[in-house]
């Protein structure tokens, strides 16, 4: 059966017993922050076929957030989390409180995003990547798995040392919460291996999201245009021909329930745009088509890997 765990000292001591145990060799972690859904099962399934042992995370993290009032209507639904964990064959969960996080209310260090994080969603909600990525860096240095004795070395991981590997999942959903996640892991040497899970949509196309419960069926319509728009970029691409940019922005306009912020062609790890001019040539090599708009009471967002 599933456990629970809030503090960072039983997380260690039942990573420790865990391993032992199953004679594990390897561990992931699944950073989230609750109300889960469909796709949030896909990443723990991935990270359970990955890995011996499987650490689950729910913690709403306050310093991601911009606004007091949207932090407090966040969704908390434990009970139901959990059991959705355990349906996917997750060892553990760590829900922690916001003392156990925070003792001191707010960190006085804290991880600085940059450039990356100003852009596309950083520009509307300033702050939001330096949030994430701060919990995010300590998520992952209290997930890393917890072998030999009390105190072993835990910064030497991998088959190298005989230690376990340990590996941790994002959604590709988020793709710029993903990119900033691997540029920290590789600016700071953070021991762990980032694995980005594919998108989990509805048959219709729309991406699984938890402000999808706030669309009318109307609106709910309407958002399909986005991921209509980025198919057709992903068509265009994997014909090698120009991706024509101008005729998924015109489908996405001609949607009048839908406010479109931006749709864009970009580098996958920079996440700058590709030179104006591979909307005319053919395309080739690899790009992430990017989409964010506000359908009614939400703002939603979605992308694609293209790839030719
Ligand atoms: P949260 O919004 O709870 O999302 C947890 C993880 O689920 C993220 O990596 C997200 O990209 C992934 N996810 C969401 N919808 C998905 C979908 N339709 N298909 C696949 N994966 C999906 O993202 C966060 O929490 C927080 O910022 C966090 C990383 C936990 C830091 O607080």
């Amino acid at each position: 059966a599933i456990r629970l765990v809030t503090t960072a000292a039983s997380l260690r001591a039942q990573s420790r017993l865990l391993l032992t145990q199953k004679e594990g060799s390897s561990q992931g972690l699944v950073p989230t922050m609750g109300a889960l859904h469909e796709g949030h099962a896909r990443l723990a399934r991935t990270a359970v076929e990955q890995n011996d042992v499987v650490v689950a995370s729910i913690f709403v993290n306050p310093l991601q957030f911009g606004d007091a009032a949207d932090l407090d209507r966040y969704p908390r639904t434990l009970q139901d989390d959990m059991a959705l964990l355990e349906a996917q064959g997750v060892d553990l969960v760590f829900a922690p409180s916001l003392e156990e996080m925070y003792p001191d209310g707010q960190p006085t260090v804290r991880i600085t995003s940059g450039r990356l994080g100003e852009k596309w969603e950083g520009a509307s909600r300033p702050g939001h990547f330096d949030g994430a990525l701060t919990v995010v860096a300590k998520l992952l240095h209290l997930g890393i798995p917890a072998t030999g004795l009390p105190g072993a070395n835990a910064f030497v991981t991998g088959s190298g040392g005989g230690l376990p590997a340990y590996r941790a999942y994002f959604g590709q959903k988020d793709a710029q919460q993903l990119a900033l996640v691997r540029q920290m892991v590789a600016d700071l040497n953070f021991p762990v291996e980032i694995v980005g899970v594919p998108t989990l949509r509805s048959a219709d196309g729309l991406a699984l999201s938890s402000r999808n419960r706030f669309l009318s069926a109307e609106e709910r319509e309407a958002a399909l245009v986005l991921s209509r728009a980025l198919r057709l970029l992903e068509e265009r691409a994997n014909a090698r021909k120009p991706l024509e940019v101008e005729s998924a922005l015109a489908l996405i306009e001609s949607q009048p329930l839908v406010e479109l912020d931006y749709l864009e062609v970009v580098d996958p790890r920079t996440l700058e745009p590709l030179a104006e001019n591979c909307r005319e040539t053919p395309f080739r090599g690899e790009a992430l088509a990017i989409v964010a708009a506000k359908v009614g009471p939400v703002r939603l967002i979605d992308n694609l890997p293209l790839s030719s």
